[in-house]
């Protein structure tokens, strides 16, 4: 099979310590995020080992760039083809990480997401995509790579911000209102915690993501819903309203288009946002004039042909862009 071909996610859950003996003896190139090093120090003790090349990158936007697959590759460069790739971190240290494993060497042997954050357990470390942002542009250049395995460590949650567990949920409750009407109307009524959170994301992520693997076929439109406004709130801001919040806000934006073109009905743009922990407020100075004229060019270079839109729960359409305001 070739490196990275799509297979859905295998997750194993444990303390970090005491899985990564499965990885064998193998060289071993792990790219982790530095804060989570500092905070949890045995994970960096974990990977004291002699066969393990560890790399120290600081999360965020900039880190999804050419300049640190550069660097990754220069650090790698000795290492052989036949490599496991370990990414511990959030989305950010993921997207650079799958990106790495795809390209290095064309594709290396294995990889395996070691997600630190709520929104990467949720979300970004299922479904094989990576991306790197170039010229302020987000995720204009990526990659499909599956990964082998995916690691749920949940020691590591214990040291998420509130705003940081805020930002996973968004994306939980984006793949709930989009894919799973019976969910939702459980949801509504309670949050499960947050493991729960994890297993029915990953689950519906997983299960979405293998009906349309490559994205040829259209069916993964769902978990883009709130994304499009949300990575031109990303871009306009230079990156300061993080991802999970600029999706959160891109829902609310993606929820008035949709009222406004008569596809969403009233009632449930108004349940959703009582629910969606993210203010209004915080949406209103990104549709300001003097942000139009770069909200049209991000929008030109963004590589969905629409917005998605929601119909129903559990139901989306797409609407081309061009066709609204
Ligand atoms: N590939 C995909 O399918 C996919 C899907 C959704 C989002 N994404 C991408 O994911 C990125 C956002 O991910 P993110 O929100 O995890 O961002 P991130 O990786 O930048 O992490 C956010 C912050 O949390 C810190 N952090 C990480 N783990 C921590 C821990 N255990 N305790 C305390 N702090 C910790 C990081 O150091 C960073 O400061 C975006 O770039 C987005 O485009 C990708």
């Amino acid at each position: 099979m070739m490196p990275g071909a799509w297979k859905q996610s295998h997750d194993v859950e444990g303390r970090f310590n005491t899985l990564v003996p499965r990885l064998g003896e193998g060289p071993l190139f792990a790219i982790a995020d530095a804060r989570v090093l500092e905070l949890h120090p045995h994970v960096r003790k974990a990977l004291s080992r002699p066969n393990v090349t560890l790399v120290a990158l600081r999360a965020g936007e900039a880190a999804k760039s050419l300049r640190t697959l550069e660097l990754l590759t220069r650090r790698a460069l000795a290492l052989p083809r036949k490599l496991t790739v370990l990414a511990v971190g959030g989305g950010t240290i993921g997207d650079v990480a799958t990106v790495f494993a795809h390209t290095f060497k064309r594709g290396v042997g294995r990889l395996v997401h070691v997600p630190t954050t709520l929104l990467a357990a949720v979300d970004s470390s299922v479904g094989g995509k990576g991306a790197l942002n170039v010229a302020g542009a987000k995720n204009v250049l990526g990659v499909f790579h599956a990964a082998d395995e995916a690691w749920l460590c949940r020691e590591v949650f214990t040291t998420l911000s509130e705003a940081q567990l805020r930002e996973g949920r968004l994306e939980a409750w984006k793949m709930v209102v989009t894919l799973d009407a019976r969910r939702w109307v459980q949801w509504r009524v309670k949050l499960p915690n947050d493991a729960e959170v994890i297993r029915v994301s990953r689950a519906l992520k997983n299960a979405l993501v293998d009906s349309d693997p490559y994205e040829t076929k259209g069916l993964r439109a769902a978990l883009n819903f709130g994304h499009t406004f949300g990575h031109v709130i990303e871009s306009l801001s230079g990156y300061r309203v993080r991802h999970g919040e600029a999706v959160g806000l891109g829902m609310l934006y993606a929820l008035d288009l949709g009222v406004r073109q008569g596809v969403t009905p009233q009632a449930l743009a108004a349940d959703l946002e009582r629910v969606l922990p993210v203010k209004r407020a915080r949406l209103t100075q990104w549709l300001a004039p003097k942000y139009r004229a770069r909200a049209q060019a991000l929008l030109a270079a963004d590589k969905k042909s629409g917005w998605v839109l929601l119909k129903s729960p559990g139901h989306v359409s797409m609407l081309p862009f061009g066709t609204a305001a």
